[in-house]
Order: structure tokens, then sequence, then C-alpha cells
């Protein structure tokens, strides 16, 4: 017998008999439930399901219990839109292969330090992905050249990386099946802030897949998966001096963003971290 599973399934039905006397579900109700859940499985909307609920990221911090101690960088879902094998970039890194008229650019930089006593990491993996200035990742639109604003590189001697892409917009999760419609029914909508995820690896250390959301988003507060932390939000400064747009090669004004990443010295039973990185080094 399995007995996790079995107090698990007790629990869950302790609270769903205490939400059925609360509200007094009645038999058409139940009905409803019993036929939505099949809708999501004839549509392959559970992971979809999971996420709008909330339990997505609530399953990703407490498995990740480590990286949620505010000394580290938190943890975070990976999301479906992961894609293996993103090209190795080497320094001036840029990963947007099409950058069109309207979309701003932006140069993402920082250090990858220890969280232990700050020293920085040298050849971390940094792993980077995200939608462009329309709201689509590469593998949802065609018009995207393949792997399009994803890439792999290496923090430099002083743990420090760089790339360049365009601002990412917010995008609406899968809205046009049943979880669409619950969320309609139920009032809710289906945005997400504009955000860049990464993972990063470094051996030794925990790896960590998170992202970052851009500041001032109109749905930085109400993320349709509830992913939002606070101290994973970017702050993007406007630049417009010509000087500084000559010496980045840009011929308009553009966004710096500056961040951070603290890895944690590996924990007992963790070892993601060392195979990411034997990975990285294979496969150059
Ligand atoms: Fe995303």
């Amino acid at each position: 017998m399995n007995e996790r599973l079995n107090a698990i399934t007790s629990r869950v039905m302790e609270h769903l008999h205490d939400v059925i006397a609360e509200f007094k579900v009645t038999e058409d109700e139940l009905r409803s439930a019993l036929d939505f859940l099949t809708a999501v499985g004839k549509s392959e909307e559970y992971p979809l399901l999971s996420d709008v609920l909330l339990v997505s990221v609530a399953v990703d911090n407490v498995t990740h219990w480590a990286e949620q101690d505010g000394n580290s960088t938190a943890s975070n879902v990976e999301g479906p839109l992961y894609r293996d094998e993103a090209p190795i970039l080497i320094a001036p890194v840029n990963i947007c292969s099409v950058e069109g008229a309207e979309d701003d650019i932006l140069f993402v930089s920082g250090q990858v330090v220890s969280s232990e006593d700050g020293s920085p990491l040298a050849n971390a993996v940094l792993d980077v992905w995200q939608a462009n200035g329309e709201g689509d990742y590469e593998n949802e639109d065609p018009n995207q050249p393949d792997y399009n604003l994803r890439g792999r590189m290496l923090t430099d001697e002083n743990g420090r990386y760089e790339f360049r892409s365009v601002v990412p917009a917010a995008y609406e999760i899968g809205k046009g099946g049943p979880v669409g419609e619950f969320l309609k029914t139920i009032g809710r909508h289906a945005w997400r802030p504009a955000h860049i995820h990464f993972k990063l690896a470094q051996e030794g250390f925990n790896s960590v897949t998170t992202m970052l959301f851009i500041e001032d988003d109109p749905y930085i507060d109400d993320d349709a998966i509830g992913a939002v932390k606070s101290s994973l939000i970017l702050q993007l400064e406007k630049c417009a001096d010509p000087d500084e747009m000559a010496k980045r090669g840009v011929e308009r004004p553009f966004y710096t963003a500056e961040y951070d990443f603290k890895l944690r010295p590996e924990t007992t039973g963790e070892a993601r971290s060392k195979e990411n990185s034997t990975d990285f080094v294979a496969s150059k």
C-alpha cells in the first residue's frame, strides 16, 4: 500500500467534504464539475488547470524549499515552453535573431554568486528563454526563427553575464479550451505579466529554475498562475544617451536591467546542478 498517497487522499477528501457542506453543492453542480474534468482530460489541459489553480507554484515552493530562504534566488515553475539544447552563445551574447522595429531593445546583465559568501561563480550556465515583444514564444509562432529568444551562456571569470534581447510582452495562457472557459466563468483573466525564464547551473550548487518579471507590468500583482515573487522583479532603466547607444551598437534608445543570481551550495541529495554542468561542458 502507498501510505503517503492514502494520507493525501484522505486529506483531500476531508477538504472536499467541507466545501460540499459549506456551499451545499448540488447534484447538477457535481455533474458539471465531472463533465469539466472529463473535458480537461480530453483536451490535455491538466497542466494548465494545475497552473491556474496555483497548484504548480505551490508544489514548486515546497519542492525547492531551500531556494525560498530569502538568501538565495527564489525558484519558480519552468512552465510548458522550455526547450532543451538552446544554442550556446559566446559574448557578446544576443538571444534575439529578429528584432522588430517596434521592439524595445534590452540588455540584461549581472553576476552569479554563492548565497553563502557572495563569491562570484565563474562558468555558471545560464539557460534563458522568453516571449517576444508581442508575447509570443518562437515554438508557438511560425513567424519567428527556430530558437529565437533562447540561449545558453556561461558567466565570465568574475561570475558576470550579459545578453542582449528585447523587452518581452505579457501574454495570455491557453484560453481556447475548457480551462479558459472555466476562468471566464469565474471572472478570472488568463494574463501572465511579462517575464524572462532562467535556468542556472553550477557544479556544487543547487540548480535553480526561475523567472524574472518586468516591473510595472499591468499584471504584476495579478498573475494568472500566481508566480510573481517580489525578489524576482527586474527593474528596467531607459538609456537615450547617443554615446551609450554608439557604444552598444544600437540606433535607438534601449533599456538595461541588472540582476544578480545567488545560488545555494548543493543540498544533500540534490545533484541536479552537477548533472547539468557536465552536460553543458560535453556539448560545447
Ligand atoms: Fe513564460
